[in-house]
């Protein structure tokens, strides 16, 4: 069965039912519109009266791997819109997949109970397979050292409030590029503007792929650099995540990784900040940020990064279902 995501266009305007699983699949416009109704949103939230954009919506959440942040603030969004969410967590034990049940014949039934899946899984390509055998629109929620599409949306809406544009920037990012998927989807997403810079600073071993570099077509600058005296000053942004441990084949490698790993602390943001700049982490923080720098008005992991992860995941699926 041919893939969708490879034969459809890229979204524009019209969010109606498509698949998100790539930032691939968005330009400059259809991230303007996801902006504009996430403010839209924002707004709405002001009022008393509850939300029912998404009265009589269902959505399931598949989840294969752990997750905090995805699902808690996919659930949160769908509920404060007013509607209900099928949850099925580590699916490999608790439904008819352990009987052999097909992905064809497990999207059937969830896309006949809902109205939109959720996916996340540790393998790179599952998300897709999964939409090509379903009846209604998939997002994923993460997918292996892949992409994490929804992640980048609010990440780049944050950058948006801050800054008013995603061109002309320069920002810092640190740590292991070579699985985060949050870092994959964060560079493909500016990479869509132009005269973005991006200083990349990995342990040796975890740097970002020549390959996915070479698929950017020279749309963003990446600089790779190696010590901490190559940061430049005057950074818009520093965009770090914590070491992928589960990605890892081999313990040794993972510990010497670890032990050279760029960690953010009060002192390097002296040596290396300056005021106007932010910081933004997907979470969770394991050691890549020392607690120190959370108190810091610059740090925007734990506060105003979070809160977007709601509203942008509250814009994308009404404008899935047509509801907004
Ligand atoms: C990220 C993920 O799952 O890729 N977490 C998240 O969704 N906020 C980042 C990570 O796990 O490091």
């Amino acid at each position: 069965m041919a893939i969708r995501l490879e034969v459809t266009p890229k979204i524009t305007t019209n969010f109606k039912s498509r698949h998100i699983l790539s930032l691939d699949q968005f330009t400059p416009v259809s991230l303007r519109k996801l902006f504009e109704t996430t403010d839209r949103i924002i707004k709405l939230l002001k009022r008393k009266s509850p939300l029912e954009i998404l009265k009589r919506s269902v959505i399931t959440l598949l989840f294969f791997e752990p997750s905090t942040r995805t699902f808690g603030s996919f659930s949160s969004a769908i509920k404060r819109l007013g509607g209900q969410t099928i949850d099925l967590l580590d699916p490999e034990k608790t439904t008819s997949f352990v009987k052999g049940e097909s992905l064809k014949d497990t999207m059937q039934v969830l896309g006949t109970y809902s109205d939109i899946i959720i996916i996340r899984h540790p393998e790179k390509g599952f998300v897709q397979k999964a939409a090509a055998v379903s009846p209604v629109p998939v997002i994923s929620g993460g997918e292996g050292a892949g992409e994490h599409p929804t992640q980048a949306l609010y990440d780049t809406f944050t950058l948006y409030q801050k800054f008013g544009k995603l061109s002309h920037l320069k920002g810092l990012v640190l740590g292991d590029a070579l699985y985060s998927r949050s870092i994959h989807s964060f560079i493909k997403a500016l990479s869509l503007f132009p005269k973005d810079v991006i200083y990349l600073f990995s342990p040796p071993g975890l740097e970002i792929s020549y390959d996915f570099e070479r698929k950017l077509h020279g749309k963003i600058k990446l600089v790779r650099i190696t010590r901490e005296n190559e940061i430049p000053e005057d950074c818009n942004f520093w965009y770090t995540n914590r070491i992928q441990k589960e990605r890892f084949k081999s313990r040794s490698v993972y510990e010497k990784a670890l032990k050279d790993f760029p960690v953010i602390t009060p002192e390097l943001l002296a040596k290396k900040g300056n005021r106007d700049m932010i910081i933004l982490d997907p979470l969770p923080r394991v050691g890549n940020i020392d607690i120190r720098v959370d108190s810091d008005p610059r740090s925007l992991y734990l506060t105003k990064q979070l809160e977007n992860g709601v509203y942008i995941r509250m814009a994308l699926v009404s404008l899935i279902l047509g509801k907004i």
